[in-house]
């Protein structure tokens, strides 16, 4: 799939199956409205905190606290956050449109209450339940074993494979027919070969997200030729699953060793 371009605000070039490296307000609000088909977001979700580390823990080996420069603002400047991406992306949504954003219990608030005062509306919030879950560390609550997909669409008309989704369903009914897919996701996090490594065997990326996830959104809300965005690319899950799907696809990342990342990922599929 070759780089297409459009004209952007400034009328420099815009071109799509990229990976922009800088912040996403600032990107977006530069992009032409209403040309993408689908965003996923995996935007921060405003968990980091006091480093905190559990080196040789018996179920699951090292721990360690997500505790990333992105990913710690004040309540006030979440929301406020929140609001300016969403606003944007929803202008460069084409009518149509749909997004997914992920998010656990520390985000879901602000999320839901901006993709409200935006507009959008709300199709489904998916529960994704990872089979492989980190242990508790507090033992003062419930062990955290779920994210939630939140499925919101611009405005009407947006694209929804029913059948698709059926196909690709592995839960069937009791005759071993396809069955509607259900709005609980049952898949491990990333992990083995798919987990990109660093030098030092470390995940490269903190929360890059199974393909498994990617594929599911990717086939159920685009169609083939649509352009789908990501503007918190990480280490470029989506654009590897677009890209893989014959979908179009861009993405944004702020931080230069993460675009580096995805860039070597996307350049290593045929
Ligand atoms: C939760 S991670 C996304 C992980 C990704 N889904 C994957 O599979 O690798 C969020 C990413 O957004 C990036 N980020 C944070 N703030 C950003 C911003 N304002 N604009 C663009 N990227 C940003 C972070 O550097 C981080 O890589």
């Amino acid at each position: 799939m070759g780089k297409t371009s459009l004209v952007t605000k400034d009328n420099s070039k815009f071109k799509i199956n990229k990976i922009y490296h800088g912040d996403c307000i600032k990107i977006m609000s530069n992009w032409p409205e209403k040309n993408v088909n689908l965003i996923f977001a995996d935007p921060p979700y405003n968990l980091s905190g006091a480093k905190l580390e559990w080196r040789g823990n018996k179920t699951g080996g090292d721990w360690f606290k997500m505790n990333e420069d992105w990913d710690q603002m004040s309540e006030a400047e979440y929301m406020n956050f929140s609001y300016k991406w969403l606003e944007q992306a929803k202008r460069v949504l084409k009518d149509n449109g749909s997004i997914y954003i992920s998010c656990t219990y520390h985000n879901i608030g602000e999320l839901v209450i901006n993709l409200k005062k935006l507009g959008f509306k709300c199709l489904n919030i998916i529960t994704w339940y990872k089979s492989n879950s980190m242990p508790n560390m507090t033992k003062r609550q419930f062990t955290h074993a779920c994210e939630y997909v939140l499925y919101f669409a611009k405005g009407s008309g947006w694209t929804f494979n029913y059948n698709k989704t059926k196909q690709i369903n592995p839960e069937k009914t009791k005759e071993g027919a396809p069955k509607q897919m259900r709005d609980l996701w049952v898949f491990p996090l990333c992990q083995g070969q798919e987990r990109i490594k660093a030098h030092n065997g470390r995940a490269a990326h903190p929360t890059q997200k199974p393909e498994a996830l990617l594929e599911r959104i990717i086939i159920a809300s685009s169609k083939k030729g649509n352009l789908v965005l990501d503007p918190f690319l990480g280490s470029g899950t989506t654009a590897a699953v677009a890209k893989r799907l014959g979908r179009n696809w861009v993405g944004i990342e702020k931080e230069k060793q993460y675009v580096a990342i995805a860039r070597k990922r996307l350049g290593q599929l045929k």
